[in-house]
């Protein structure tokens, strides 16, 4: 007798949304006012994405929102995050709002509440307008005041009708990749400038909440989206636990600390003290910004796998093992390496480890007992193509989706409160530096012609949203 495994089943009241994000989607970049991002200028600067590639059309979603929307009706999604595009409605990234540029989200709004789809709003997806970089971008304090004008115009146009709020996704991209490692917008190579800037886009957080906060109807929920990750050690010798702990500090601590708890971890503030004093942490910033949280967001994708860097993967001694050139985004970890995790890999090269999402997430239970948790993002990105039926089947993905759904579940079981989901991405789309090379959606999209195609995951998605269960 064969007995299989019984289904993986949900709470009823859990959220099976996706996600993306405007400059990734959006196109129309000329459109009615809007002016450049740090994104349009750095996209279009050669050699900084694969192909020379930009979301000057991206997937043309601007135009083409209404279809995409009735695509996730079609799919039986609860739940949408999309990021507003802040130079599209407040062009120079201060002063009053473009009222053409915000009706674009007011329709996408009115869009999805008339399908039965939560609206859920990410107010910064990497895309500074350019004007605010021009003045100095995220190293400058001011920036995080100017947020906080945009969150609050934003949060007053839809706070009536958006009941859910994300003020930053992964600050850590912005700085460490932005102003670090420069292999994001704007392309800055300058330690001391990214430890600057993830202090003001802290701060840009607490004053953006507690500006939405200000305007908004109290049911309505403010969040943050980490892209924290576990950090884990090729041996338990003291030495590589140490460059395990200081990357935890330079990949979460940053910004759990002052977000979760209200202070930066001493021993982030002592392993950069060569690069910067932290004199930019003004009297009142780590109230300001240790706002209490209505929930919180993790996006995960693979963890993150270190030595110390004297050492070797399989944790033996290596003399002079420094292997990394300017432009790191770790500051001050010069004496960490960093490896590939063993196991399967997606199309983006990331370690497949979905037990990784299990530990982040009890972490975080941990951290702030009782908090909503979202995951609200987690994906793969594979070579689909279509076959010759002309359709794509991606049963990577949705072996990728089990795993991680299975293991949401299973810390859901150990008393973590996850109330919601929401897959990266909806459409394939302009993956950053990596053009349109990598392919994240569970709808394929023909570059030639735009076309739309759910690939098998989304039918499968659409099955465990419609049932709350996974199928097998
Ligand atoms: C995180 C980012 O938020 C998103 O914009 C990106 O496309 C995915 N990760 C995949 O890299």
């Amino acid at each position: 007798m064969t007995v299989s495994a019984p289904q993986v089943t949900f709470p009823r009241a859990f959220l099976w949304g996706a996600a993306t994000s405007a400059y990734q989607i959006e196109g129309a970049v000329r459109e009615i006012g809007r002016t450049p991002s740090i994104w349009d200028t750095f996209s279009h600067t050669p050699g900084k994405t694969v192909g020379g590639e930009t979301g000057d059309i991206a997937v043309d979603h601007y135009h083409r929102y209404r279809d995409d929307v009735a695509l996730m009706a079609e799919l039986g999604l609860g739940a949408y995050r999309f990021s507003v595009s802040w130079s599209r409605v407040q062009p120079t990234g201060r002063g009053p709002v473009v009222q053409r540029g915000l009706d674009f989200y007011r329709r996408l709004v009115d869009e999805l509440l008339a399908h039965g789809i939560r609206p859920t709003i990410t107010l910064y997806h990497w895309d500074l307008p350019q004007d605010l970089e021009n003045a100095g971008g995220w190293p400058q304090r001011e920036t995080a005041f100017r947020f906080a004008e945009y969150a609050q115009l934003v949060g007053e146009a839809l706070g009536d009708r958006v009941e859910q709020w994300i003020t930053l996704n992964e600050p850590w991209c912005s700085a460490f990749l932005g102003y670090g490692a420069g292999v994001h917008a704007p392309g800055r190579t300058d330690a001391a400038a990214s430890l600057r800037a993830a202090h003001h886009l802290n701060l840009a957080h607490g004053l953006g909440a507690s500006a939405l906060r200000s305007v908004m109807p109290a049911r309505n929920t403010v969040a943050v989206s980490l892209n924290s990750c576990p950090v884990r050690t090729v041996s338990q010798d003291p030495a590589d636990l140490a460059a395990g702990r200081k990357i935890d500090d330079l990949a979460n601590g940053v910004f759990h600390g002052p977000m979760l708890h209200g202070a930066y971890p001493q021993s982030l503030l002592t392993a950069t003290s060569s690069l910067t004093d932290w004199s930019y942490v003004h009297d009142g910033d780590l109230a300001t910004i240790n706002q209490p949280l209505d929930a919180l967001g993790l996006n995960y994708y693979t963890p993150t796998l270190v030595s110390a860097a004297s050492r070797t993967a399989a944790g033996r001694p290596r003399p002079g093992g420094r292997d990394r050139a300017a432009g790191t985004p770790w500051p001050g970890a010069e004496d960490v390496s960093f490896h590939q995790s063993p196991g399967e890999r997606t199309e983006m090269g990331w370690t497949i480890d979905p037990a990784g999402l299990h530990e982040l997430i009890m972490r975080y239970s941990r951290e702030v007992p009782g908090l909503p948790l979202y995951v609200t993002e987690n994906g793969a990105a594979y070579d689909d193509k279509p076959d010759p039926d002309g359709r794509v089947h991606d049963p990577e993905r949705i072996a990728y989706l089990h795993s991680h759904l299975s293991e949401i579940r299973r810390a859901i079981a150990d008393g973590a409160n996850v109330r919601g989901y929401y897959l990266w991405s909806l459409l394939d789309n302009f993956e950053w530096a990596h053009g349109y090379s990598k392919r994240f959606g569970v709808v394929y999209v023909d570059y030639a012609t735009l076309a739309r195609q759910p690939k098998s995951s989304a039918h499968w998605y659409s099955l465990a949203a419609r049932t709350g269960k996974l199928p097998p």
